[in-house]
C-alpha cells in the first residue's frame, strides 16, 4: 500500500538548516498481526432464547474455529443479548461458521483486519478506548530504529535514549499515568533553541487559537525555554479543555490506527527529542513537534471536534477512503492554513513546529486552495520539501461541517457515534438505535428551548 509517511519527514531543501516536520505515525499499511483474527458481532433471532450462547458456541466448535475472546452484553439494536467473539484465522472452516450464523442469527456484523480477502467484512476498528492498547504491538517500525542518514545514527548514547523512549511507549497501557521523563541537559538545550526560535514567530504567524492557548500552557504545563514539558501535564490540561488526551507511541502506526485514535480524542504522541547536533532539523516527529505544534490546537473545542470527525470517519472505512482522510489530515492538522480577519495564519502542527516553513507558508511562494475534503483528499504532496500547495480553511467550524458531509460519502452501511460516558464507539445500524438517538436529541432540544425561555 502507498506510504504517506509519518516519520519520513525530511530535511527541507532550503539552504538554512530549518526543520521540515512531518506527521508521525501516519502511513498506510497493515499492522504486523493484521491477519490473525476476525471479530464477529451477532445476536439471536429471538430475544433471550435460553442457552443461545451455548448453541452458538457449538457452531464454532463443530467447524473447528478457535475463539480467543467471547463477550456477551445487552444489545442496543434489538431486545435481548448480543455476542462478540474473536475468531483465530487458520483454525477450522470459517466460511461454514459464517454460513451457519447467517441462517441462525437476527444480526451479524463481521469486523476483520483481513478484509481484502472478504469484501463483505468491515475492517477492524477499536470499539473501546482500551482497544487502543492493541496498536502498541502493531507498530510498523520501532522508534529506536534509525535510518543511516538520521543525525543520531552514529551516536550510541542517542540510540540508547531512543530505545528507552520506545520501550516506555511499547509498555504503556490505557489508564496508566504517562511516564515522567528526566530529560538530559543536551535534550533540554535542544528544546530551548526550538522554543526560542518558534515563539518569536507565533504572535505574527500562528492562528489566534494557538496564540490564545500558548500562554495557558506556559502557566499550567511548564512550557518554557529551560524545560521540556511532561506529556502527562499536557495531557491533563487538554483533558480539562476538550477531553483530548495524549498517549505515547513507540513507532510508526498505520494511518488507519492513527486516525482511529482521534475518534476517541486520543492523540498518539512521541516523547523523545531530535538529535542535539541539529536542533532545527528533524527527520521525524518529536516532542517539539507534538507539544509546540499539535498540543495547543487540541485545547481548542472546535479544532478538537474537527479532528475527532476525521477519526470517526475513518472507522471501518475502505482503504482508499483511509488514504483520502489521511491526506485531509495532512493538509489540515499538519499543514493547514486559515483566514482570520482577512489575514492568512498557520494552524498545522508541521508549520507551527518548523521555523523555516512557518515563514515560507505565509509568503507569496506557495499555491493556496480552499479546503474541500473531496479535492484536498486527492492532492499529492512531497514529504522532503516545503509544501507547494496549502489548503485554507475559513474556520474550524466550517472545516468540521465539510468533514461531516464528506464522511457521509464513505461507503459504510452503519453510522458511528462516540459515547463519552463509556469512552466507546456506538455502531448505529438499527431503527431502535435511531429512535434512542432521536429521543436523546429531543431531550437536548427541550433543554435548549427551556433555557432560552428562561433567558
Ligand atoms: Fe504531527
Amino acid at each position: 500500500m502507498e506510504v504517506l509517511s509519518q516519520s519520513k519527514e525530511v530535511l527541507s531543501t532550503s539552504p538554512a538548516d530549518t526543520p521540515k516536520l512531518m506527521h508521525g505515525g501516519n502511513y498506510i499499511a497493515e499492522g504486523r498481526d493484521s491477519n490473525k483474527s476476525t471479530w464477529l458481532l451477532f445476536s439471536p433471532e429471538t430475544p433471550d432464547a435460553a442457552g443461545s450462547l451455548a448453541r452458538f458456541l457449538s457452531i464454532f466448535s463443530t467447524h473447528g474455529v478457535n475463539l480467543s475472546h467471547i463477550e456477551s452484553r445487552s444489545s442496543a439494536r434489538r431486545p435481548g443479548y448480543e455476542f462478540m467473539v474473536e475468531c483465530e484465522h487458520g483454525s477450522g472452516d470459517f466460511g461454514a461458521v459464517l454460513a451457519e450464523l447467517r441462517e441462525n442469527t437476527g444480526y451479524l456484523n463481521i469486523i476483520s483486519r483481513n478484509y481484502k480477502d472478504n469484501r463483505s467484512a468491515v475492517p477492524w476498528f477499536p470499539r473501546r478506548i482500551r482497544d487502543l492498547d492493541r496498536f502498541a504491538n502493531q507498530i510498523l517500525s520501532y522508534g529506536a530504529e534509525l535510518d543511516s542518514d538520521h543525525p543520531g545514527f552514529t551516536d550510541p548514547e542517542y540510540r540508547a535514549r531512543r530505545k528507552y523512549f520506545a520501550d516506555i511507549a511499547f509498555n504503556y497501557k490505557h489508564g496508566q499515568p504517562l511516564p515522567h521523563v528526566n530529560y538530559t541537559k543536551d535534550e533540554t538545550a535542544t528544546w530551548g533553541v526550538v522554543f526560542r526560535k518558534l515563539t518569536e514567530l507565533y504572535p505574527t504567524h500562528a492562528c489566534k487559537e494557538h496564540n490564545h492557548v500558548f500562554p495557558l500552557l506556559i502557566e499550567n504545563c511548564g512550557y518554557r525555554e529551560g524545560n521540556i514539558p511532561q506529556l502527562e501535564d499536557v495531557s491533563n490540561f487538554l483533558k480539562d479543555c476538550t477531553g483530548f488526551t495524549l498517549r505515547p507511541v513507540a513507532g510508526l502506526l498505520s494511518s488507519r490506527d492513527f486516525l482511529a485514535g482521534l475518534a476517541f480524542r486520543v492523540f498518539h504522541s512521541t516523547q523523545y527529542i531530535r538529535h542535539h547536533s541539529r536542533p532545527l532539523y528533524t527527520p521525524e516527529p518529536d516532542v517539539c513537534h507534538e507539544l509546540l505544534g499539535h498540543a495547543p490546537l487540541f485545547a481548542d473545542p472546535a479544532f478538537a471536534q474537527f479532528s475527532q470527525e476525521i477519526g470517526l470517519a475513518s472507522l471501518g472505512a475502505p482503504d482508499d477512503y483511509i488514504e483520502k482522510l489521511a491526506t485531509c489530515f495532512w493538509f489540515t492538522v499538519e499543514f493547514g492554513l486559515c483566514r482570520q480577519e482577512g489575514q492568512l495564519k498557520a494552524y498545522g502542527a508541521g508549520l507551527l513546529s518548523s521555523f523555516g516553513e512557518l515563514q515560507y507558508c505565509l509568503s507569496d511562494k506557495p499555491e493556496l486552495k480552499d479546503f474541500e475534503p473531496q479535492i484536498t483528499g486527492t492532492q499529492k504532496y512531497p514529504i522532503t520539501e516545503y509544501q507547494p500547495v496549502y489548503f485554507v480553511a475559513n474556520s474550524f467550524e466550517n472545516a468540521k461541517e465539510k468533514m461531516i458531509k464528506f464522511a457521509q460519502t464513505i461507503p459504510r452501511d452503519f453510522g458511528v457515534r462516540y459515547n463519552p460516558y463509556t469512552q466507546s464507539i456506538d455502531i448505529l445500524d438499527s431503527p431502535r438505535q435511531m429512535r434512542d438517538l432521536f429521543k436523546h436529541i429531543h431531550q437536548e432540544m427541550e433543554l435548549l428551548v427551556g433555557t432560552m425561555d428562561k433567558l
